[in-house]
C-alpha cells in the first residue's frame, strides 16, 4: 500500500500571534509512505525538491535517518496503537522552502502523520493528529493551518489538547510572502527569545492580539496597522534578520501597507496590504534586500482554504 499526502505551507505568528496565530499557503510539499516489501529493509527516507516551483532554493537538511521529525511523528503514531513503524519508504517532494519560516518541517510532519495514520486504518482522529503533530513540533501554530487550512488561531491546553479556531481573512487584503535567499533555523531563532518579558510587552501583544481578531472579522484597515505589531519575538529577532529593519523603514510611509512582519520563526517577511500598488511594495522590499547583497523570492499568494489533503492511495 502506498499513500500520498499533499501539505500546504504556513506562515506563523502574523504580528501579534506568537506561537498561536497561522495560516494556510498555496505552496506545498508532498510526503509518500510505503509499505516495502521486502522484511528487514527498515525504514527509507528520501527527499526530492521541486526546483521549478521553488526556484533555487535546495531542500538538503531534512534527516533522511530514523532521527527524522518525519520519522518522529510516524514513530509516536505507531506507538500510541502499541506498534512500531518498520519497512516504510518514506519521500518528500518539496515545494516549500526549507528554514525560511514557512512551516516546512510541519509539512512534512503533519504529511508523515497523515499518510501513516491512513496506511493503519485511521486509528487517529484531528484531535490526536493535532496534539502528536504539536509534540513533535514543539508549537501549535503551524502544524493546526497545515492540518486543517485557512488562517487559524490555535492554543496547547495543559492537558495536551489543541483548541482552535478559524478566521476569515478579508479578501481584500493581499498576502506578500518574501523569501531571502538565506536560512534561519527555527531552533536559533528560538534561543535568541528571553525566558521571561516585561509586563508592559505583555499588555501590549494581549490587546494586539484582541484588536487583530476583531480587526479580521470587521476588515477594518486601521485596527489591522495597530494590530500586526509585536513585542514578543520581533525585536530580539530583528538581528538574525538582516534588511527587516530596514524595509519596515522604507515601507512605513506606503499607505497601502497594513503590516510587514516576520513570517513565522524568520527569515521569511510577510507583507499585508490593501489591494493596490503591489509592484511598488514589491520593488521596494527587493531594492532594500539587494542593497544588501540578498536576493529574494517575493510571491502576493491568496490563503489556502483547505488543509492536508491525501491525493494517492494504491
Ligand atoms: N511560532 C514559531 C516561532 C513558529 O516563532 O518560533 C516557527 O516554527
Amino acid at each position: 500500500m502506498k499513500i500520498s499526502v499533499k501539505v500546504p505551507a504556513t506562515t506563523a505568528n502574523i504580528g501579534p500571534g506568537f506561537d498561536s496565530l497561522g495560516m494556510a499557503l498555496p505552496l506545498y510539499n508532498t510526503i509518500t509512505i510505503e509499505e516495502t516489501v521486502l522484511p528487514g529493509t527498515g525504514i527509507e527516507i528520501n527527499v526530492l525538491n521541486n526546483t521549478a516551483s521553488a526556484g533555487d532554493f535546495i531542500m538538503e537538511h531534512i534527516p533522511m535517518d530514523e532521527n527524522s521529525i518525519i520519522y518522529k511523528a510516524v514513530e509516536l503514531l505507531y506507538n500510541s496503537i502499541g506498534q512500531s513503524p518498520s519497512e516504510l519508504k518514506i519521500t518528500v517532494h518539496s515545494e516549500i522552502p526549507i528554514a525560511r519560516g514557512l512551516g516546512s518541517s510541519a509539512s512534512v510532519i503533519v504529511g508523515g502523520l497523515l499518510a501513516a495514520n491512513e496506511l493503519l486504518g485511521k486509528p487517529a482522529d484531528e484531535v490526536a493528529l493535532l496534539s502528536i503533530a504539536t509534540e513533535v513540533e514543539g508549537h501549535p501554530d503551524n502544524v493546526t493551518p497545515a492540518i486543517v487550512g485557512g488562517l487559524v488561531l490555535s492554543s496547547q491546553e495543559d492537558d495536551g489538547r489543541i483548541i482552535y479556531t478559524k478566521l476569515d481573512w478579508p479578501d481584500e487584503w493581499d498576502i506578500t510572502v518574501c523569501v531571502p535567499d538565506y536560512e534561519l533555523s527555527t531552533d536559533i531563532s528560538r534561543s535568541v527569545l528571553p525566558a521571561e518579558i516585561p509586563m508592559a510587552d505583555a499588555v501590549f501583544n494581549a490587546k494586539r492580539m484582541g484588536m487583530f481578531v476583531q480587526a479580521v472579522n470587521t476588515k477594518d484597515a486601521e485596527l489591522m496597522k495597530l494590530a500586526l505589531q509585536d513585542r514578543l519575538h520581533q525585536p530580539y529577532r530583528m538581528k538574525l534578520v538582516p534588511g527587516l529593519d530596514k524595509i519596515i523603514e522604507n515601507l512605513k510611509h506606503e499607505e497601502n501597507v497594513l503590516g510587514c512582519v516576520l513570517s513565522g520563526a524568520g527569515p521569511s517577511i510577510l507583507i499585508i496590504s490593501q489591494k493596490n500598488n503591489l509592484d511598488k511594495i514589491k520593488s521596494i522590499v527587493k531594492d532594500t534586500w539587494e542593497s544588501l547583497n540578498v536576493k529574494a523570492n517575493i510571491m502576493t499568494l491568496p490563503v489556502e482554504k483547505q488543509g492536508a489533503q491525501i491525493i494517492t492511495q494504491e
